[in-house]
């Protein structure tokens, strides 16, 4: 099979980036932020960014390039070719894993933001004095129960916007890493930031629109820098655990660590390409779309409409609430604000489809390696299973069960141990010098050495130490509700399905591997 590689450093740039920013930065970042403690969340996602997320995103940088030079793009052949170990293979499968389900609840959710982009596009948002956008966005979702959006079969307005993401992505990635990914993406992401300065200008203009006191945007702008709240100061963030844990969760999401996607992208890299710069240039970037843009978008406009009351975890309990829910009643008390809903959402829509493309691409490449076939029929294998899943959690919306429980135990509980795996691949199986110079070999940067210790003991011991923490305080309520809900159970069943299907294709790679390796040993023996 042909090798492919990015064309230019920029397009690397742009695609792993693109995959970056997403849903995480414009709905997660701004909802999280505001749970959070405003100011206060900024010093455990800042702290959790170094320490964390820019060891681990060049880990995974140099992993991805060393495998790739040697013709591994897959997970699973990049942790067996760097270790030379056959578990790490079947370790790598869980990234995999991770990704394919990770599609599966993402492109309904694309499918949301598509849906309101297009009703604001075309006056469909009721705004008048009977408006109801909570009811709106119940019936967007499917909330009323499962099977709502089935009523008239697939006639459903969102469902077809989901059917549209689907083959779109599909499309995208049949296309290939040039042709489709770096594509898409080195247009969509100066789109996306062309709208998302066009919202954020407006909203830091915003003055004081609703006349009311303390929700002008200096108040508003104040609660996202400010580290001491008046309802709430900084030591009684900080104690909480669950910010810490919340600033961490929220590099990997939004950062796409641990996921497998910047390995395999970064696989697709050359040996002299400058990867330490990339790396640091899409993280940045990624942290600028949501430190900065997001938060100094969203929150301040929800403060200024809703008022500083909305932002509390009562009124946040879910991630997108503030999306969804919230910016709609914003857009419509703000003037032009059907052009703005329509830009917000148009954004929203082009930031997923340049991360959900990222995380399909992992099953592609595995089953193109695993099974030596070519794109098209890789594709179809892993499309018709992310489209299994769109379905499904389309399907299970009552309380949107099947997403959220694939979201707990993918998102968070085996994003942490993809992470600590890669991590620990680089600083105790490669070695930290042997991989800092992997890191460093064709840039001009020179990381600083105390690097070397964070990637060896900081990295790994903060992620186990988060993890614990994480399954202290949230598993027992998840394992009750495994035992109690039997959409629980079948997304479980999914996630178990996609996982097994995983590891044997990851067997069927390694089979392929030691025959070959064997090969080529005989024809060195017999040369000699
Ligand atoms: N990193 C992607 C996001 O932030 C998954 O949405």
């Amino acid at each position: 099979m042909k090798q492919e590689n990015w064309t230019t450093q920029l397009g690397v740039i742009m695609a792993v980036a693109g995959s970056a920013v997403g849903l995480g930065n414009f709905l997660r970042f701004p909802g999280q932020a505001a749970m959070y403690g405003g100011g206060a969340f900024m010093i455990p996602y800042f702290i959790a960014f170094i320490l964390l997320g820019l060891p681990i995103v060049w880990a995974e940088w140099t992993l991805g390039r060393y495998a790739g030079i040697r013709g591994y793009h897959s997970a699973s052949g990049i942790f067996r070719c760097v270790t030379g170990r056959r578990s790490m293979a079947y370790a790598g499968s869980f990234c995999v894993t991770l990704t394919t389900i990770i599609t599966s609840f993402y492109v309904f959710i694309e499918g949301w933001c598509l849906a309101y982009a297009l009703r604001y596009f075309f006056g469909w948002m009721g705004h008048g004095a009977d408006r109801n956008f909570s009811k709106l966005f119940i019936e967007t979702a499917g909330l009323e129960g499962n099977g709502a959006l089935f009523q008239n079969g697939l006639m459903n307005f969102n469902l077809l916007c989901m059917v549209f993401c689907l083959l779109l992505n599909y499309v995208l990635i049949y296309r290939g890493i040039v042709k489709g990914i770096e594509w898409f993406c080195s247009l969509a992401l100066p789109a996306l930031l062309v709208c998302s300065l066009i919202i954020l200008a407006r909203v830091l203009t915003l003055g004081n629109p609703t006349g009311i006191e303390g929700q002008s945007i200096i108040d508003g702008l104040g609660f996202v820098w400010n580290p001491s709240q008046p309802n709430k100061t900084l030591w009684e963030s900080l104690s909480n655990p669950e910010t810490w844990l919340a600033g961490a969760g929220q590099v990997f999401f939004s950062l796409s660590l641990g996921f497998g996607v910047i390995c395999t992208y970064a696989s697709y890299t050359r040996r002299n390409d400058d990867i330490v710069l990339s790396g640091l240039t899409a993280a940045a970037g990624n942290g600028f779309c949501e430190a900065v843009i997001a938060a100094m978008m969203i929150i301040p406009a929800a403060y200024i409409f809703l008022g500083p009351a909305f932002l509390t975890p009562e009124n946040l309990n879910s991630s997108f609430a503030i999306g969804f829910q919230a910016l709609p009643e914003v857009f419509h008390q703000m003037p032009m604000g059907r052009v703005f809903g329509f830009l917000f959402f148009f954004l929203l829509f082009l930031a997923a489809v340049t991360s959900s493309i990222s995380t399909l691409q992992p099953a592609v490449t595995l089953l193109e390696e695993g099974l030596q076939l070519g794109r098209k029929s890789s594709l179809t294998i892993a499309g018709m299973i992310t489209t299994f899943g769109a379905f499904f959690t389309a399907y299970f919306t009552k309380n949107l069960t099947a997403l959220d429980t694939m979201d707990f135990w993918v998102c968070n509980v085996l994003i942490f141990m993809m992470a600590e795996v890669q991590i620990i691949i680089f600083g105790w199986v490669l070695g930290t010098d042997a991989g800092m110079a992997e890191l460093q070999h064709g840039t001009q940067i020179r990381i600083p050495y105390f690097f070397r210790f964070i990637m060896k003991y900081v990295s790994p011991l903060y992620l186990l130490v988060v993890f614990i923490a994480w399954v202290y305080l949230k598993s027992s309520e998840q394992l009750d509700k495994i035992l109690q809900n039997p959409v629980v159970q079948l997304s479980l069943g999914f996630i178990a399905f996609v996982a097994i299907f995983n590891l044997v294709i990851t067997s069927q790679a390694l089979a392929r591997w030691e025959k070959q390796e064997q090969l080529d040993k005989n024809t060195s023996d017999w040369e000699i």
